[in-house]
């Protein structure tokens, strides 16, 4: 924290000032009365008014250079120049690495517009971490490519743990690791050990949000610390934020597409009349699909993502077994065919209404804005007095959901006077 002084004499000049008035007010006296003068009444009456005078004087000077010295601290509150975010990365992939070159690449605009520094302290990967107090050079980190391991400060068999964290001194932890769909693991023990020890998070990880929402939001609350989970939930579009600017409305109803693999897959179905087992070979190809499709074509990452949207906007507290879910494999191209002589096209929905999660395929009418195509997420929140509002945007990729982190890194940076 920097204190700026300010111009003006400080406590002791003041102290100085007044106690040698007073001592040439005694050495006056004592010579008015050994120069014979008579020893009147009213020298020493003149001593003790101007004794008393300047007692106040002195008493008026401390209370004055006490309050600049307030207002000093108290400026010095917002003077946020040498305070660091000190950051610990956790799972340095796709996402970790498109963060870390966004965070390189706009260093200098993230001073400039929000007079924001930063420094990453550590780098946790599955087998070790990178750490290094005074921060480490993104620059030569990320010219290593995945010869990461080989720097001086890689420490192999670290993990993020209690005993450590509280050695390194880092205030903000960011979660990208895989999910485990079931356990949430290891992302919820991180996010957890973070909380606990008042370091705010910025997660991309859905899994400990699908599976414990409220017991995260309740640790976070507990021990004044911010979670920012945005990047969870259709990657870079802004759905969870949005809340904060409809706080007038109530949002009635959820309707959205949150699986870029599947819309992928229906969208090339409908297009080109193809089974299903040919478009999913295309995305897998395309690099769309995982080898183990299951999670996406099975409905369970929409649903993840249906839980925490329902949380966060509508205020529910569900987990994914609540989730009514259907996948799209048994979809036919000659559905299809029949939903478009109708009008109609066929695309996996998660929907939120009347107190139910469900994930599955519906006639959804052509021109509806939620018939969007390709990898493309959507969602569609119906509202109380602002009517419908859609976000579509982009749900996955690197550097989306880097993207989505970093304005959660911001989000939190001024809410701890980190940044303007
Ligand atoms: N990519 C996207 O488009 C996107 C969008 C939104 C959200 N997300 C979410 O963001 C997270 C990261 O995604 P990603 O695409 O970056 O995945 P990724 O490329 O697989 O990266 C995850 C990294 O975490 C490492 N890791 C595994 N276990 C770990 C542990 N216990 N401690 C520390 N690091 C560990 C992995 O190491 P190894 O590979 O060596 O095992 C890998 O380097 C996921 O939860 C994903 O669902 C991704």
């Amino acid at each position: 924290m920097e204190i700026e002084f300010l111009h003006g004499p400080n406590l002791i000049q003041i102290l100085l000032l007044v106690f040698f008035k007073f001592f040439i007010l005694l050495i006056e006296s004592y010579l008015n009365l050994n120069n014979g003068k008579k020893k009147s009444f009213n020298i020493y009456y003149k001593l003790i008014f101007n004794i008393i005078n300047y007692l106040i004087l002195s008493i008026l000077k401390i209370q004055e250079y006490i309050k600049q010295n307030e207002l000093k601290l108290y400026k010095s509150d917002f003077t946020v120049n040498s305070m660091e975010i000190k950051i610990a990365l956790i799972g340095y992939g796709n996402v970790g690495a498109s963060l870390l070159k966004i965070l390189k690449e706009k260093r200098q605009l993230l001073k400039n517009n929000f007079n924001m520094n930063y420094k990453v302290i550590a780098i946790f990967e599955y087998d070790g971490a990178l750490i290094k107090k005074d921060g480490i050079d993104i620059d030569s980190l990320l010219k290593k490519g995945d010869n990461y391991r080989e720097l001086p400060f890689w420490k192999d068999g670290i993990t993020f743990t209690n005993e450590l964290i509280s050695t390194i001194g880092i205030n903000l932890c960011i979660e990208a690791t895989p999910t485990n769909p079931d356990t949430g693991e290891p992302a919820l023990s991180h996010i957890k050990i973070a909380l606990n020890n008042g370091i705010d998070v910025v997660a991309s990880n859905k899994g400990p949000f699908y599976l414990e929402y409220d017991k995260i939001k309740k640790l976070a609350k507990e021990n004044n610390s911010y979670v920012n989970y945005e990047a969870t939930v259709a990657s870079c579009v802004p759905i969870l934020s949005l809340k904060n600017n409809l706080i007038g409305n109530t949002i009635t109803q959820i309707k959205a597409i949150l699986n870029g693999t599947c819309n992928y897959i229906l969208s090339r179905m409908t297009a080109e009349g193809i089974p299903f087992d040919i478009a999913l070979k295309e995305a897998q190809e395309l690099g769309f699909a995982e080898a183990n499709p299951s999670l996406d074509i099975d409905g369970w990452d929409a649903a993840g993502k249906l839980v925490i949207l329902a949380n966060e906007l509508l205020g529910w507290s569900k987990s994914i077994k609540d989730v009514d879910v259907r996948g799209i494999s048994g979809i036919t191209p000659q559905a299809i065919e029949l939903a478009k002589s109708d009008g109609y096209v066929i695309k996996h929905l998660a929907i939120a209404e009347n107190d139910k999660l469900l994930v599955e395929p519906r006639l959804l009418e052509r021109n509806s804005p939620l018939n969007i195509s390709g990898t493309l997420n959507v969602i569609e929140l119906l509202t109380d007095y602002a009517g419908p509002i859609v976000l579509m945007g982009r749900g996955a990729g690197g550097f989306e959901a880097a993207s989505a982190i970093l304005n959660g890194l911001i989000d939190i940076a001024k809410k701890r006077g980190y940044a303007k």
